[in-house]
């Protein structure tokens, strides 16, 4: 990492020497290039940043001795094409919200702009409960009706007199709010916290990092007898996201809005590897706050946030699933607080904005899925998840929803929202019928024909039915089925991919019965896929010359070890929340209990190893973060599964209705509507 990529704050620099230290021709680093494509919806931070664009610039500092806060105006008043309706858009000229921000060799970008235009999605709960037991193909299209929303407003009843705070003090003497959401109207229970509870409080609020001398996130592992931190040390987005929900179901909304305000910021600035710059709304992997001398001096020191885009990371892996979390997190806030300001400011719909325009913007592809590199995701290592993972489309799916509840509808996002929409109608298509599999599904493959060339094809991605591995045969149960872990031609990737099961159920992207079906896999599989800690990465390992050709001989991703068949604490909360959107909160119980036998007395290790999860893990970090989290919002979300309620998504019959619609105009009679409308629509 070079001090050219450092964001950093200062308390004496002055605007002209942030501009002086920019290069004439490249202006805050952005090549002009890059300013050409005015259609371009990334046009606000790279138009704005332009030298003939920017009118006025100033900073002050803040509260904190240490900090600047800019208020920067960058904007050229004449350049629209990026606004949020015209009569918003001169709000972006005056300052609302203040914020440390970097000087020095770093781009700064808007920072806070507040639109009056709100999308009416969060007022409308994308629950549908009523719809879930109607499984007939035209029961549903005419209830969903044409033009016409399912609108179902969610209302928890509210006994006032419950609503006192409620405190409890941990260990280390700092009070825990139990249930406590300002916004939500809510009751609130005395609850008490249990030794493990405190103790995974107290290393909660001890991993918090600051900057400035605000909270904005959580650092990965937190063993102080570790001497070999690595990046380990840094704020992994996708870490901290059981931490944010920890913090939002304890009543902690600060730390959450600061890292997602922070992180925005990351996402703007210029990333090269080598020399290529990769696209602007990527989010990093991490990031690392570190004090370094100021202006060459041993006394005064500046904090900079230090962003890694996978340029530093072990395998140049792309942080893809980075800017997903990020969207599925600022709805989560927004949810769990009541603060839906956030969502709605101008540079954090542009932040969502550069998120989508990477993930839809055209390609060679031929498939709604999105295309990804190897170790783009939790699993950041080279384990065969190139192409299609299903892990990435769970989360792209998640994010689209998300986007589809928050994006503020006007003339210049009316097509991002409809593109929005059709991907999300074209992927739930996608994913329930080709990754899809149970006992008959197996039986068809099976038995696939193989060589079809017409559009007619039933073996559509030409699979050779030899590739059903062995272990599959003896393995897959009566009960349920599972999304598959890739889909490329003439491949499938049979092995279980946990976490992107899991999303599938969260986010809705299966079918009811398939989320049903995952989930009774799981309770038929325990031994396979619980074992002994909860929960099983990916099942099962690769071993042998499969080990050694698709992981490259990795030491750290032996058989059973790892992201190679490992078991995962940190994968709790996401299970516990799809067990509760399915009304199986005693599998999640029971798992959690499982943990809780253990994962303190182990000191809350990164992952476990072997067939079962026997042992801790060969090289797991201890005082792993998201294990602590993890655990914790499992805990909360047991107690308090309303709130949960908050964080998954029922069926969406009107996506159902458009995917529907967009086969009918595809006008191929033989297309897999009528096969597949069950699986669509079930
Ligand atoms: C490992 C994991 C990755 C995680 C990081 C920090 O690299 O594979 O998913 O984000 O550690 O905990």
């Amino acid at each position: 990492m070079t001090t050219g990529s450092y964001i950093g704050i200062s308390t004496m620099k002055p605007c002209c020497r942030i501009l002086g230290s920019y290069k004439s021709s490249s202006l805050f680093g952005f090549s002009p290039t890059k300013f050409k494509d005015s259609s371009s919806i990334m046009g606000i931070m790279t138009k704005s940043c332009h030298p003939k664009s920017c009118h006025r610039h100033r900073y002050h500092t803040c509260n904190s001795d240490t900090q600047i806060v800019g208020y920067i105006s960058v904007i050229n008043p004449n350049r629209r094409d990026f606004s949020v309706s015209d009569p918003n858009w001169g709000l972006s000229r005056s300052f609302s919200t203040r914020f440390c921000v970097n000087i020095g060799s770093i781009r700064p970008r808007v920072l806070s702009m507040i639109p009056n235009v709100a999308s009416d999605f969060r007022n409308q709960s994308t629950s549908v409960d009523s719809h879930s037991n109607d499984t007939s193909f035209e029961k549903i299209y005419i209830q969903s009706g044409l033009n016409t929303k399912p609108l179902v407003i969610q209302k928890i009843e509210t006994d006032q007199s419950e609503l006192e705070e409620v405190t409890e003090e941990t260990s280390d003497g700092s009070n825990i709010n139990i249930h406590s959401f300002k916004d939500l109207s809510d009751n609130k229970v005395k609850k008490e916290l249990s030794e493990i509870e405190k103790e995974a409080w107290k290393l909660l609020h001890g991993a918090v990092v600051t900057y400035c001398g605000n909270p904005v996130g959580t650092v990965a592992a937190n063993d102080p007898a570790e001497k070999q931190p690595l990046n380990y040390d840094q704020v992994f987005l996708r870490d901290f996201v059981p931490s944010a929900l920890a913090f939002l179901l304890n009543g902690e909304g600060e730390i959450v809005k600061n890292f997602l305000l922070h992180t925005l910021q990351l996402q703007s600035w210029e990333k090269t590897v080598d020399c290529y710059s990769p696209g602007q709304g990527l989010m990093p992997a991490s990031f690392k706050v570190r004090s370094v001398p100021l202006d060459g001096s041993n006394e005064a020191f500046e904090e900079i946030l230090d962003p890694d885009f996978g340029e530093s990371a072990i395998g140049r892996v792309a942080p893809v699933d980075s800017g997903l979390w990020w969207i599925i997190l600022l709805r989560a806030y927004g949810k769990l607080t009541g603060d839906y300001a956030l969502q709605e400011r101008v540079d954090v719909q542009t932040g969502i904005r550069l998120i989508l325009k990477l993930c839809l913007t055209d390609g060679f592809d031929m498939f709604p899925s999105l295309l990804v590199t190897d170790g783009s995701c939790m699993i950041d290592r080279r384990m065969g998840i190139h192409g299609h993972p299903l892990e990435i489309q769970a989360l792209f799916y998640s994010a689209l929803r998300c986007a589809r509840e928050i994006l503020i509808v006007n003339d210049s996002t009316k097509n991002l929202v409809a593109a929005v929409n059709n991907r999300l109608s074209a992927l739930s298509f996608h994913m329930r019928e080709y990754y899809w599999v149970d006992m008959k599904k197996i039986n068809e493959i099976y038995r696939y024909k193989t060589e079809e060339y017409s559009t007619d094809a039933v073996n559509k991605f030409n699979i050779y039915p030899e590739q059903i591995p062995a272990w599959l045969v003896d393995w897959i149960s009566d009960e349920g089925g599972y999304f598959i872990g890739n889909l490329q031609p003439a491949h499938m990737d049979f092995r279980f991919f946990t976490l992107g099961n899991l999303w599938t159920i969260v986010s809705s992207l299966g079918t009811s019965k398939q989320n049903q079906g995952i989930l009774n896999l799981i309770e038929a599989k325990w031994d396979d896929l619980v074992g002994q800690m909860p929960l099983k990465i990916c099942y099962p390992a690769l071993e042998g010359e499969e080990w050694r050709i698709i992981t490259g001989s990795d030491p750290k991703n032996t058989p059973w070890s790892y992201h190679n068949g490992g078991s995962w604490p940190t994968l709790l909360w996401q299970f516990t929340l799809a067990c509760i959107k399915m009304g199986r909160p005693d599998l999640a119980q029971k798992a959690v209990d499982l943990a809780e036998k253990r994962i303190s007395a182990d000191r809350w290790p990164e992952y476990y190893d072997t067939r079962n999860g026997k042992f801790i893990g060969k090289q797991s970090r201890l005082m792993q973060t998201w294990t602590i989290a993890g655990f914790l919002t499992s805990k909360m979300l047991l107690e308090n599964p309303e709130k949960a309620s908050f964080l998954f998504w029922e069926e969406d019959f009107e996506l159902l209705q458009n995917c529907v619609c967009m086969l009918n105009k595809s006008g191929r009679r033989k297309c897999s509507r009528f096969a597949s409308r069950s699986q669509i629509l079930v």
